[in-house]
């Protein structure tokens, strides 16, 4: 059959199940990467002396990756802001939250080893939103990378014919950052790092967050 010959048809596109990434440039909270740096030396002390202990690890790893932030009291703001960003973000998506309670479950400063870094592609389970805030970075350093979420698109996909170009048959998007930059997104949407070489520092807090039930969070304590 010639489909050249057809009439297209005038047809209305309705996008559904969209996926998407908040952004924003917030320089305020820049003040928190010299707060960072000695939990980043804390990170690479700790990556030592674990390997001194089990020489299977790495040597170098692909990423420094801290304990949680919001022990340190100079991150408390900062986990209180981002978590009220994110249950914005959910509210105006259209959740239903009444009778659940943001929980911020995971806040980490991560940082690439000058040796060069990564992130394999991931999510993070049980959460409902994440997101990053970019404090050491620049164009020669890593950028995060969104990948479709959908399976059905993943196992029946095409090529994609001119992949620099946003359109309907993208698998993967990536984003260029400088410090200040705020990325938020649903924790569904797998993301990852491309490889970086470590030319330059790179630097960022990554955060997720689970609207919880109240029981959930009343029984964190007993555990
Ligand atoms: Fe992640």
């Amino acid at each position: 059959m010639n489909l050249t010959t057809q009439t297209p048809l005038k047809l209305n596109i309705e996008n559904v199940f969209m996926c998407p990434v908040y952004r924003a440039n917030d320089p305020r909270w820049l003040y928190l990467d010299k707060a960072s740096d000695r939990i980043v030396l804390k990170s690479i002390e700790a990556h030592k002396e674990r390997r001194k202990e089990d020489k299977t690890r790495a040597k170098i790893p692909n990423s420094y990756h801290s304990e949680n932030l919001w022990q340190h009291s100079e991150f408390k703001p900062f986990a209180g802001f981002v978590m009220q960003q994110m249950w914005n973000i959910l509210s105006n998506q259209g959740y239903n939250l009444e009778a659940k309670q943001p929980l911020l479950t995971e806040c980490w400063v991560q940082e690439f080893p000058i040796e060069g870094g990564f992130h394999d592609i991931h999510i993070h389970g049980n959460n409902h939103m994440s997101g990053f805030y970019f404090l050491k970075c620049s164009n020669k350093t890593s950028k995060p990378f969104f990948h479709d979420p959908r399976p059905g698109k993943l196992m029946t996909d095409l090529t994609n014919r001119e992949p620099k170009k946003v359109n309907y048959s993208n698998s993967m998007i990536n984003y260029p950052v400088r410090p200040g930059d705020f990325i938020f997104f649903n924790s569904y949407m797998p993301h990852s790092y491309q490889h970086h070489k470590g030319k330059e520092r790179f630097r960022f807090i990554h955060f997720n967050m689970q609207a919880a039930t109240l029981n959930n969070i009343e029984g964190l304590g007993k555990k």
